[in-house]
């Protein structure tokens, strides 16, 4: 199926909701400390996404009952808030996505709570450094490929794994939309990126082995992932829009 780019009207529409998403994230990631829940964070993102005139994309989506996710250490990805208190030395990503005036911006960053080890610090770091690596690779008419490529070649010399069959996606009028973009692949293999289109770039860097064990919730078709090693994984994830020169970050505050 054919990438149908989005028009002028239809950009400035991502902008905006691709710019709630990153405001949302800004915000939540103030209330990262020792002692609060995820639900509890959950629920600030819910009332501050509805207060600002958006709607929260996860909560519903295919029957996922939250509206971010909250993947604390193993957790690879889709993390469910819950009672649990985020504890000194944990890592979390929170991922959230916004939908605003039918579009969806969906962005996520891994936190450091409290004290962290080395390792853990180091991990994020290179998480951070690898979703930027895969987004500096992005060209008109280039390949999804050539972000995976990137993004795992980075990640490898670090001496981790990037998690192969979850990734990025398009995005715009659709939550998750053509193409799968992935965290490894080959230079000029995938899919063609065409002018006027978003993808986000969200890979998953594993510390110790890219397997992973699916996990269910009960209710939705949506899984949570944990590392098989129970090591640790982090991840951040941007919203981009391919342009005719090069790309532009959508989900900046
Ligand atoms: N925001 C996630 C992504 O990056 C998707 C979450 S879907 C949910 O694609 F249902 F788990 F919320
Ligand atoms: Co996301
Ligand atoms: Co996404």
């Amino acid at each position: 199926m054919a990438v149908i780019p989005l028009n002028k009207e239809e950009i400035k529409k991502m902008e905006a909701a691709c710019k709630h998403a990153a405001r949302t994230l800004e915000h939540i990631s103030k209330f990262v400390k020792i002692g609060i829940t995820t639900d509890e964070l959950d629920k600030i993102v819910h009332d501050y996404t509805l207060s600002t005139g958006a709607i929260p994309a996860c909560l519903g989506y295919n029957g996922y009952p939250k509206t971010i996710c909250t993947s604390i250490n193993q957790v690879v990805c889709h993390g469910l808030p819950d009672a649990t208190k985020l504890k000194d030395g944990d890592i979390i990503n929170i991922d959230v996505t916004s939908k605003l005036d039918g579009f969806f911006g969906d962005c996520s960053a891994t936190y450091m709570v409290g004290n962290v080890s080395d390792k853990a610090r180091d991990i994020v770091e290179a998480a951070l450094m690898a979703r930027d690596k895969g987004i500096e690779a992005v060209v008109p008419y280039g390949y999804t490929g050539d972000i995976g490529f990137e993004t795992n070649k980075f990640v490898t010399r670090r001496g981790y794994s990037t998690v192969k069959e979850i990734g990025g996606h398009g995005i715009g009028r659709k939550f998750h939309d053509e193409p799968f973009v992935p965290a490894w692949g080959k230079r000029g293999k995938g899919d063609k990126l065409i002018p006027w289109q978003c993808i986000t770039v969200e890979p998953m860097v594993n510390e110790g082995t890219d397997e992973f064990i699916e996990k269910s919730i009960p209710g939705s078709s949506i899984k949570y992932y944990e590392t098989a090693d129970g090591l640790l994984s982090a991840q951040f994830e941007h919203t981009i829009l391919v342009t005719d020169t090069g790309y532009e970050i959508l989900t900046v505050p």
